[in-house]
């Protein structure tokens, strides 16, 4: 799943050099694209500000760019004269002072790459920023499987849904460790993560990603009371 992403991902790439691209390329790819992108990730109609680094300067007849695909969102020449294109009035704020865009209310069509640009005597790229737009998420349903197994130990098994995904669990007073259901990838994956965890008496599944979270709780006081009592 993830694997497919990167290839996709960097499918457009492959065709432009008209050469097969083998996976573990498309990897060292992903390490060199990282090295000089950023990802950003943002709630459906949130703001969101792009900077630049601190102290850069335009020099003499240089203009800047905020560049969305092919649209100039804004330009700025060296003498601080500052044009937004008409697809963007009312949506950004640029700043003279450090050359920060505040773009508004993402939508979809918002999600990609960009770019802050320099034409000078060449054009060049000082930083990338790949835009990704995330909805909250749903809160997800947490059931205890059966009682059956609750011993002396208190083990109960627990099951944690959302939509089509699931995770199991084994969870005690102290913690728990998943037993099925769909494994996820690692926290910086954009795939949501099902998580279950104990804390504060409680466990816990938290259904996340990058820009929100919604969980779900049951007591364990009321799972193994007795247990609970001694500890
Ligand atoms: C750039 O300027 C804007 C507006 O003055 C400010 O909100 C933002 O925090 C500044 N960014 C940095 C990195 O200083
Ligand atoms: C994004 O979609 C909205 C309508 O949903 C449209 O008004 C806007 O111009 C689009 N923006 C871009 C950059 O395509
Ligand atoms: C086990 O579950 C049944 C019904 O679901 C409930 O009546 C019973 O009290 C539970 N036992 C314990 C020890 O939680
Ligand atoms: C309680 O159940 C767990 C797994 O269901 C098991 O590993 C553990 O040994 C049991 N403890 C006792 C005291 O029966
Ligand atoms: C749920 O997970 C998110 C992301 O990992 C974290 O920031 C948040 O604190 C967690 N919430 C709880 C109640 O544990």
């Amino acid at each position: 799943m993830l694997n497919a992403t990167i290839i996709s991902y960097f499918s457009d790439i492959c065709q432009s050099m008209g050469t097969f691209l083998h996976f573990t390329i498309a990897i060292l790819l992903t390490f060199i694209h990282q090295a000089e992108s950023r990802s950003v990730f943002v709630l459906k109609g949130q703001d969101v500000r792009q900077d630049v680094q601190e102290n850069f300067k335009l020099k003499e007849l240089e203009v800047f760019k905020w560049r969305f695909r092919s649209t100039n969102i804004v330009r700025c020449t060296d003498t601080l004269t500052v044009r937004v294109s008409p697809e963007y009035n009312n949506r950004v704020e640029f700043s003279e002072g450090n050359f920060s865009l505040l773009l508004k209310n993402i939508q979809q069509n918002d999600s990609g790459p960009y770019t802050a640009v320099v034409s000078g005597d060449k054009e060049k790229t000082i930083i990338e920023y790949l835009l990704v737009l995330q909805e909250r998420v749903e809160p997800p349903v947490l059931t205890v499987d059966s009682n059956s197994t609750i011993n002396d130990t208190c083990n109960v098994p627990v099951t944690c849904r959302v939509q089509i995904t699931s995770v199991t669990s084994s969870c005690n007073s102290r913690t728990c460790s998943q037993v099925g259901g769909e494994s996820r990838g690692a926290e910086t994956s954009t795939v949501p993560l099902l998580s279950v965890y104990v804390a504060g008496g409680s466990i816990i599944c938290n259904h996340s990603n990058q820009v929100s979270w919604a969980i779900a709780t049951k007591e364990i006081v009321e799972l193994c009371p007795m247990k609970s009592d001694s500890s």
